[in-house]
């Protein structure tokens, strides 16, 4: 699948099949998140795959009972050990996680899984379910299974209403 299909067909899973992603699959989603940039090439993001059907309730509970996180196979947490700030005032790791997560939703796309993003839950009760030390930031939660559902018309902005050219036009 080239890349601008794996972009158009990507969507925000909520219904996931109980197949698990087969390992080799896995491994190619690792590859993904490996070759993402990162600033300074840090690399300082970690992932934490949950596949044990007992911690993936437990991380339905800490994503506010969201029941599609409990139903996927496969719950990534997106995690940061940097505490770097760039000179432009951005943090460095919610950065840098977010890029390795679109090459991971990407990925898993074109190998015909599906993932959502999901940003609600609650970094605490993660850092407790998966004995994440404190000081490592949770940036987010990613699905990942084989869809239930499917992709509905995405509801978009025209580029013409986000893009200008040579000067801020809006
Ligand atoms: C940072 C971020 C956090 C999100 N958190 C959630 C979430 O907690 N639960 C959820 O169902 N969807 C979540 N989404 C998915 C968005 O609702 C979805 O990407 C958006 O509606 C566009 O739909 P699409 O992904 O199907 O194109 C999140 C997406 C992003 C990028």
């Amino acid at each position: 699948m080239d890349m601008m299909d794996a972009i158009g067909r990507r969507y925000s899973c909520r219904a996931y099949d109980p197949k698990p992603v087969e390992e080799e699959k896995l491994h190619q989603i690792q590859q993904a998140a490996r070759l993402a940039p990162s600033a300074r090439n840090f690399q300082d993001w970690r992932f934490v795959v949950v596949t044990d059907p007992c911690k993936r309730k437990e991380m339905m509970a800490a994503a506010c009972n969201q029941s599609f996180v409990g139903q996927a196979p496969a719950v990534i947490a997106a995690c940061s050990t940097s505490r770097h700030v760039m000179r432009c005032g951005h943090p460095v790791g919610p950065i840098d996680v977010s890029i390795a997560l679109v090459h991971i939703a990407l990925a898993a796309t074109s190998l015909g899984l599906a993932t959502c993003w999901v940003g609600a839950f609650s970094p605490d009760k993660v850092r407790q379910i998966l004995n994440i030390p404190t000081e490592v930031t949770v940036v987010s939660l990613m699905t990942l299974g084989y869809p239930a559902d499917s992709k509905k018309q995405p509801n978009r902005l025209p580029a013409d209403q986000i893009f200008c050219r040579e000067e801020w036009n809006f």
